[in-house]
């Protein structure tokens, strides 16, 4: 190995959270705004999901435009200016374009070119997918300040029709930058998808395929077959906990905070017992934000850093599972 490699690899040992940044659009839309467009009710979100509001990015405002925010917010937070960064990672299934892809238009917004930027698709465990893969380059020396989002307007690809499914979903982005440090930082992260479960939770197009035959507006649209997604969510996430645990030779008790994916509260409360942990050490955000895919956990982990729950030293796992299915879990000293 060529000398400068060796160094690299000697001073970059750890990946480390420095910044984290969100967004959220302003117009919020509740349960009650929701009742008055189907047959629905306040009552029920509140008891099947925990959900209470969401935000929804208005027409004219796009997925990079909210990314940038959350990047130039996890920056800031930081003390670091955009051409720091030298790796863009960035989670969505919901891009601006085909290609560029949206880690490009976001690099292109930040005005840090050079360094890779990519964007992958792997729906709700987008962000915890981003997330290994930079702090892989960075433990490798390929990179010292990554930029990593997860950043959706799931609203677009909503059927606003289909109850089952509209009540669920809100938009929003998130990031953290990661730097080179020789403290730890992220310890471990683990990612897993069973493709054999891809009809239960999908997208009905997409540009290779295109369109279904006969296929009217509202185009393209999420379709899920909720109590198997649930079912299944339950049962993984609990596994990935017990590998997380396992594999840093860890106990429950030693997790401070769960950072979940915010798709239910029950299946939240699902894991945190599993852990055996009061819901008193899990940042859940699912009432305020609905289910917001990629954008959720970087979204919550924002929220418990900034309203100071959340403190250096802390060890926190963050797990996510999607449409796929994938799902996956990261272990980190903040
Ligand atoms: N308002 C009122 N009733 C509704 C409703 C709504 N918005 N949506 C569905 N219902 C009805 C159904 O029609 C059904 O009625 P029926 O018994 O007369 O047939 C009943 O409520 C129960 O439906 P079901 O789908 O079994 O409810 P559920 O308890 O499983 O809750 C979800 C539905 C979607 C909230 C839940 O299954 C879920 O959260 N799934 C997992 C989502 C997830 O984790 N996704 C992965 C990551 S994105």
């Amino acid at each position: 190995m060529p000398r400068d490699a060796v160094q690299r690899r000697a001073f970059s040992v750890y990946s480390r959270i420095v910044g984290t940044g969100s967004y959220l659009p302003e117009q919020i839309v509740t349960n009650f705004d929701l009742e008055r467009r189907m047959d629905t009710s306040d009552a029920w979100i509140r008891e099947r999901t925990g959900i209470e509001r969401r935000h929804i990015a208005p027409l004219g405002q796009s997925n990079v435009d909210m990314a940038e925010q959350a990047a130039r917010a996890a920056i800031a937070a930081a003390g670091l200016q955009p051409t720091d960064i030298d790796l863009i990672s960035f989670g969505t299934t919901t891009p601006d374009l085909v290609f560029p892809n949206a880690g490009v238009l976001l690099q292109a917004r930040l005005g840090c070119r050079g360094g890779p930027a990519f964007s992958l698709e792997a729906a709700c465990s987008g962000f915890i997918y981003a997330l290994a893969v930079a702090d892989k380059f960075v433990r490798a020396g390929d990179a010292k300040h990554a930029l990593v989002v997860g950043s959706e307007i799931l609203s677009r690809i909503t059927d606003h029709s289909d109850r089952s499914t509209a009540i669920l979903f809100g938009d929003g982005a998130g990031a953290v930058v990661l730097a080179a440090s020789a403290e730890p930082g992220i310890l471990s992260t683990h990612l897993h998808a069973d493709g054999s479960y891809q009809h239960l939770l999908y997208c009905t197009g997409g540009p290779a395929r295109g369109p279904a035959p006969g296929n009217m507006p509202p185009g393209d649209v999420v379709r899920m077959a909720g109590s198997e997604v649930f079912k299944i969510a339950v049962t993984l996430l609990g596994r990935i906990v017990d590998e997380t645990l396992a594999a840093n030779h860890l106990e429950k008790s030693d997790i401070d905070w769960l950072v979940p994916h915010q798709a239910n509260i029950r299946i939240i409360q699902a894991v945190a017992r599993k852990l055996g942990l009061p819901i008193e050490q899990v940042i859940v955000t699912v009432q305020e934000h609905g289910n917001t895919s990629t954008a959720s956990v970087p979204l919550a982990l924002d929220v418990g850093v900034r309203d100071g729950r959340i403190k250096r030293g802390d060890l926190l796992l963050l797990e996510a599972l999607g449409g796929g299915v994938t799902w996956g879990s990261a272990l980190l000293r903040y």
